[in-house]
């Protein structure tokens, strides 16, 4: 079987996942976010190099307060949880998406764990935080707009590699495979840019059920693509 070298989760239904259980949406939030932590690890197992997980959209904050409130709990803790999890597996972890809306000792968090494992080279895990694909694009547009103006270049000059070196992906290599988890079959403004050529697969589990035999399943499914772009099918 061939791994995928990056795997794209926009991982969905943790509300779901809690209501179906009678239970709060926020267990369903602190479900997920533990299995986020055994997913990182599973997919680092199973040979896969790059994995970009959605968790946090820049339309999320429009959930009540306190829906907003219990995710940022989760990413504090998280973030630190990271560091641990960046240590033992040589994992280098990158947030992208736009950090400066989070409250500052959460930036520092984020700052703080991209520094340490900057150099780790095992896995590379992209978390999205405040993340959204209008607003990458838009900021990328706006910086190569800022150059033009500056006259370091021309606009005739722009390319779509100049694009993408300016994205918060610059230097990752685009997702092989995207998965979205809990049955809606949309993308909610993740990494549009780059899953130009990337194959989707969706499945009705919830994320908290989303377990290393769910995440086989969609590779062999990945497998049974004919990847006429990627060239993915070595094996
Ligand atoms: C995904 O689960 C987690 C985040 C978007 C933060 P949801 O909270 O979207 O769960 P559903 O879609 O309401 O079930
Ligand atoms: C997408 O899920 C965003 C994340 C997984 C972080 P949502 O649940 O927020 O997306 P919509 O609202 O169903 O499109
Ligand atoms: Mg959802």
């Amino acid at each position: 079987m061939t791994i995928p070298n990056h795997v794209a989760i926009i991982l969905d239904g943790n509300g779901r996942w809690a209501k179906a259980k009678g239970m709060p949406r926020s267990y369903g939030h602190i479900r997920g976010c533990e299995n986020l932590e055994t997913i990182v690890e599973e997919a680092k197992d199973i040979g896969i190099r790059y994995l970009s997980v959605y968790a946090f959209s820049t339309e999320n904050w429009k959930r009540s307060r306190d829906e907003v409130e219990t995710l940022m709990k989760l990413f504090r803790s998280y973030l630190k949880k990271c560091l641990k999890i960046a240590e033992h597996n040589q994992i280098c972890f990158r947030v992208i998406g736009d950090p400066s809306a989070f409250d500052a000792d959460i930036q520092k968090s984020i700052r703080t764990l991209e520094d340490f494992s900057r150099e780790f080279k095992e896995m590379h895990v992209q978390l999205a935080l405040n993340y959204g694909s209008r607003d990458e694009v838009t900021r990328s547009v706006r910086s190569l707009a800022q150059d033009v103006a500056e006259g370091k270049i021309r606009p005739e000059d722009i390319t779509s590699e100049m694009i993408s070196s300016r994205l918060d992906t610059a230097g990752i290599p685009d997702p092989d495979l995207l998965i979205r988890t809990s049955g809606e079959l949309r993308l909610s403004n993740f990494l549009m840019w780059q899953l130009a050529y990337t194959e989707f697969y969706f499945t009705d589990v919830h994320w908290p059920d989303f377990d290393r035999k769910e995440l086989l399943k969609a590779i062999e499914a990945y497998n049974n693509r004919d990847r006429r772009y990627g060239g993915v099918k070595e094996a």
